[in-house]
């Protein structure tokens, strides 16, 4: 109910013209920000553990994605989201929320017991190979179903919030306790980085393998601070050597008109446009870094022609008809990317509250080096907004500075409403909201990187910035070198991270015709930690990318842990309907002399099987 004073106020408004009606939105949008911002902040709360009275069973500083267990399952948590749910509240911690600081130090916990977790990417000793994996059961264990991995972004997205919170207490002295306890997690990642940003993996989205500018920008920023926070303790980083040929590559995904989002290995529908570059230069984002500094900042006239590509192609009423007829000066709901089919390709609220918060952070950027430069690329960006936009460099003392910067904010504020529209008044930030009527909430509810985006987004819109990162002396290497350094890994024991060895280990390449129908899976369960002791729901998944009409195949080479003193392997293949109907397990089991293992973490496969599914096949639930 709007309280009386409020009605009167919006009555005497309304007596003007449009701008009193524009004056009624900016008030609303104030009510709105200022209940939303508890809400969000206690939902992002809510969903890490121990305590997280949504989730249940979450182990300490696990933040879980979203406490919904399906249609979507994301009782999980995935090192992305969770490295960017504590990007933000790092700062809402420097910022002066100072009750959160035992949580931090949970999440340090947590993310140095995760890091020594073998899992289907791989193990952590000795390559670093478990570091990419995507995401884990709510309580730290593997989580082994078929997935789209490794993921590049996590050990950088990673790093970079320890990294912030570190400068913060070398700031206060406490530089010892970052060299023992926090750096040895992000010298980890680095040496991931340093290692692997060269090889394919997913995109944030989880869906294309390749290369994608959203993990490359992370993967850049993290070298650098990586380099700086390591010169402060007096140590070395091997890895952060890489970090020019990283931002030698991060320039090629320019197109001539926008960023293309991934090199995608194999065939694809994707045009490229994605708001993974949007998302990008949020964890980029330097106020002081200049403009047309190659770490692509916001306020970069290639990135504000992109940021204008990626808005306009969601303007289509035919995509997006919640969209439609939205004039081109305002804010629209905005998505992953157009050929998204992912609960049918809708808006994102993380995505229409990044570009307001994108738009917030190019000002900043404008506010620093008290001028605004418009140059030819840029300028159909301006154009939009102010139809007498030219190219040029504008002081503060010039008036197009303080039109444009102050058309810009409204901008920005307009993407901001479209989320207050499409918000239910209880203020919970799910996932998506249709892109047709009646445009409700839908895919997973609660979800804290929802919650966490619009905290990030007001961070900036109340001008609160990030400490800066990138060096005055940035220079671009004269030609681009695809390299990587070997990185050397160890459990962060200070932390919190069990002393893990090496593990000793026997590669086997598994083989095994089941012809299947579409949304079935094939295990391995057996009598190994790797191949879930016997537990279903964390048997080894085999893939099926080879799999033809001709050879039903289904495969994977599995780096066999065993018990101490056990070397023979018994073990079944196991059928995972879609439906939820029980699982078609084999009746047998099956026998494998295990060969002797290895610890120098070789890739050589040891012994192959070659077998056919024993068993009546699936038949589809059609759910
Ligand atoms: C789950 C992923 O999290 C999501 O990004 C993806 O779109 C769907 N799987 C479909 O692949
Ligand atoms: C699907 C998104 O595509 C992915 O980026 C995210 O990590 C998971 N959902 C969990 O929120």
């Amino acid at each position: 109910m709007p309280s009386i004073s409020n009605l009167a106020l919006a009555g005497l408004l309304a007596a003007g013209q449009g701008v009193s009606a524009s004056l009624i939105g900016a008030i609303q949008l104030e009510k709105f920000i200022k209940q939303e911002t508890p809400i969000a902040l206690q939902g992002i709360l809510d969903n890490i553990g121990p305590n997280g009275v949504k989730v249940p069973g979450a182990g300490r500083g696990l933040v879980i994605a979203s406490p919904s267990k399906e249609n979507p399952d994301y009782f999980f948590t995935w090192t992305r989201d969770a490295a960017l749910t504590f990007r933000t509240l790092i700062d809402d911690f420097l910022f002066g929320n100072k009750a959160l600081e035992p949580l931090i130090n949970d999440y340090i916990y947590g993310q140095a017991r995760l890091q020594t977790v073998s899992n289907p990417s791989g193990t952590f000793l000795p390559n670093g190979a478990g570091l990419g994996e995507p995401k884990y059961m709510a309580d730290g264990s593997r989580y082994n179903g078929n997935w789209g991995r490794p993921q590049r972004d996590g050990p950088p997205l990673r790093a970079i919030s320890l990294i912030q919170y570190s400068n913060y207490l070398v700031s206060k002295g406490q530089t010892v306790r970052v060299r023992d306890e926090i750096w040895p997690i992000i010298a980890n990642d680095l040496a991931y980085v340093g290692q692997y940003w060269n090889s394919t993996g997913f995109d944030l989205w989880e869906e294309v393998n390749g290369a994608s500018f959203f993990t490359t920008q992370a993967q850049y920023r993290s070298l650098v601070e990586g380099g700086t926070l390591a010169k402060t303790l007096g140590l070395p980083c091997t890895a952060c050597s890489e970090a020019p040929q990283v931002l030698c590559f991060l320039q090629s995904y320019w197109n001539g008109k926008f960023m293309t989002a991934n090199f995608i290995q194999g065939s694809h529908n994707r045009g490229g446009v994605d708001a993974n570059t949007v998302l990008g230069a949020l964890v980029a984002f330097d106020p002081s870094a200049p403009c047309d500094s190659p770490s692509l900042q916001p306020c970069h006239p290639r990135m504000l022609a992109n940021f204008k590509n990626f808005v306009d192609t969601f303007r289509d009423p035919a995509l997006y008809p919640i969209n439609k007829g939205t004039p081109k000066n305002k804010g629209i709901a905005l998505g992953r990317y157009p050929e998204d089919t992912y609960f049918n390709g809708n808006p994102w609220y993380l995505i229409t509250l990044g570009s307001a918060e994108y738009l917030y952070a190019a000002i900043a950027s404008w506010e620093k080096s008290n001028s605004l430069t418009i140059t030819p690329t840029s300028l159909p960006f301006f154009k939009d907004l102010y139809p007498l936009a030219r190219t040029g460099t504008f002081g503060k003392l010039h008036p197009a500075y303080h039109i444009i910067k102050s058309l810009v904010k409204t901008y920005a504020d307009s993407f901001v409403a479209v989320s207050q529209k499409y918000t239910p008044p209880n203020g919970m930030l799910a996932e998506q909201f249709l892109k047709t009527a009646p445009y409700s909430p839908i895919s997973a509810a609660n979800l804290t990187w929802s919650f966490a985006s619009f905290i990030g987004m007001n961070h900036r819109r109340q001008g609160h910035l990030p400490t800066s990162w990138v060096p005055k002396d940035i220079s671009l290497p004269t030609t681009c070198v695809g390299s990587s350094v070997k990185g050397t890994y160890a459990p962060a024991t200070q932390a919190g991270a069990p002393n893990v060895t090496i593990p000793c280990i026997s590669n086997v390449l598994f083989q095994l015709n089941a012809s299947t129908y579409y949304g079935e899976n094939l295990y391995v369960v057996g009598n190994s930690p790797t191949l879930g002791n016997w537990d279903l729901d964390t048997a080894y998944p085999l893939m099926s990318s080879k799999y033809t009409a001709e050879r039903p195949l289904w495969y994977a080479t599995i780096p066999l842990e065993m018990e101490e003193g056990v070397t023979t392997l018994r073990y079944k293949y196991a059928r995972q309907q879609d439906c939820g109907q029980d699982w078609i397990v084999e009746e047998e089991e099956r026998v494998l002399e295990v060969p002797a293992c290895v610890k120098d973490g070789s890739e050589e496969v040891l012994a192959e099987r070659d077998e056919a599914f024993e068993g009546p096949g699936g038949s589809s639930g059609g759910c």
